[in-house]
C-alpha cells in the first residue's frame, strides 16, 4: 500500500478538495433540531482517517501549533473513572514523544482550536456549521463561538467522570470507544450544588455515582459516528484497545453563560447559609441574582488570544 503523503502542500490540497463540498453529517430523522442540548444521541459522519486525521497528521498538527497551554494539552500515566483533571498532568513525557508512542504510553493529548489550523480547519469549519444547520435558528441564536478540539488517545484510556459547560458532539474518527452519558436533567444524578461548584470553578464539581452507573446511557462509539453530549450531562469514556482519534465539536451558548453565573450567585450565597432556589425555577429570582451577580462576581475569564468561529447569521 502507497503511504499517505503528510507534507503540509498535500494536507492542504487534500483538506481544500475535500473541505465544504460534501455533506458532513447524516441527519435525516431530525435528531440534531429534536434533541439539541437536552438528550444524548448518536449520528452518522463523513469525516474520514483519510482527510488528514490520522496519527501522522495529527502530528503534524501538534507541530503547527502553538506549544502554550491555551493550543495544548497532554497527560500521561493511568486515570479511572473517579480521577481529578488535574491528575496525570505531571508530564513525564514531552508532546512529541507522548504522539510518537501514543500506542503505548497510555496517554491523551488534546489540540485546541483546531478549525484556525490552516490544513485541517476548513473540514472543521465545515463541520461546525452544519452542526448549527441542522439543529436550526434555537442554535444559531444562542451560539457565542465554536471550537474543535483533537483528542489522541492510546488504547484503553479512559477519560474520568466529570461535566463540561460546553454543548458538545464527540465525534470518532480512527478506533472506538464506550462512552457512558447520564441525564443532564436528573438532579439526583447531578445536584445542583455540584452544579454550583463548577460553574464556580471547580473542575471536578460533579462526583461519580457508582451506584447510578445503570442509569448511563451507553454508546459504542465506533469510527464513522459520533455523540451529542449536552451541556452538563456527566459522562465518561473508555476508549477500545486501540488507538482513537476524535473531534470535540464544542459550543459556548449565551444561555450556559447565564446559568452559569447564577449558579455561581447560589454558590457563593450557600456558603453563608442560604439556601438558594435553582436556576429556572423563579424568573424573578434569576432577575435580581443576575443584577446582584454582575456587582459582587468577577465574570469574565480573562480573554484567550486565539482566533474564534462564530456561526453566520442568516437573513
Ligand atoms: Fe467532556
Amino acid at each position: 500500500m502507497q503511504a499517505m503523503d503528510t507534507t503540509p502542500e498535500a494536507l492542504l490540497d487534500r483538506a481544500a478538495r475535500s473541505a465544504p463540498a460534501r455533506a458532513l453529517i447524516a441527519d435525516p430523522d431530525g435528531s440534531f433540531a429534536r434533541h439539541y442540548n437536552r438528550s444524548s444521541f448518536m449520528f452518522p459522519h463523513g469525516i474520514r482517517a483519510g482527510d488528514g486525521f490520522d496519527v501522522p497528521g495529527v502530528a503534524a498538527l501538534a507541530e503547527r501549533l502553538p506549544q502554550t497551554d491555551e493550543y495544548v494539552y497532554w497527560s500521561n500515566g493511568p486515570i479511572d473513572v473517579t480521577a481529578r483533571w488535574e491528575q496525570g498532568r505531571a508530564e513525564k513525557h514531552s508532546l512529541q514523544d507522548t504522539v510518537r508512542n501514543i500506542a503505548h504510553n497510555n496517554s491523551i493529548v488534546i489540540l485546541k482550536h483546531t478549525e484556525q489550523d490552516p490544513v485541517l480547519g476548513p473540514i472543521l469549519r465545515a463541520f461546525l456549521s452544519e452542526v448549527v444547520d441542522l439543529s436550526g435558528p434555537r442554535m444559531r441564536d444562542d451560539v457565542v463561538v465554536g471550537e474543535a478540539l483533537i483528542l489522541l488517545a492510546s488504547p484503553n484510556r479512559i477519560t474520568s467522570y466529570h461535566i463540561d459547560a460546553e454543548c458538545n458532539y464527540l465525534v470518532q474518527l480512527v478506533g472506538d470507544k464506550t462512552l457512558n452519558v447520564f441525564d443532564p436533567s436528573d438532579h439526583s444524578l447531578i445536584t445542583h450544588e455540584e452544579l454550583e461548584r463548577f460553574h464556580d470553578g471547580d473542575y471536578n464539581g460533579a462526583v461519580y455515582k457508582p451506584e447510578r452507573q445503570e442509569d448511563a446511557q451507553t454508546y459504542d462509539l465506533r469510527a464513522g459516528h459520533g455523540v451529542h453530549i449536552p451541556t452538563g450531562a456527566p459522562h465518561w469514556v473508555r476508549n477500545g484497545d486501540n488507538v482513537s482519534i476524535a473531534l470535540s465539536i464544542n459550543y459556548d451558548l449565551r444561555s450556559v453563560d447565564r446559568m452559569s453565573r447564577l449558579y455561581r450567585f447560589n454558590n457563593r450565597v450557600r456558603r453563608f447559609g442560604a439556601r438558594p432556589t435553582a436556576p429556572g425555577v423563579s424568573a424573578w429570582r434569576d432577575r435580581v441574582k443576575l443584577a446582584a451577580a454582575s456587582r459582587l462576581i468577577r465574570l469574565e475569564p480573562p480573554p484567550g488570544t486565539a482566533a474564534t468561529w462564530t456561526p453566520e447569521h442568516r437573513t
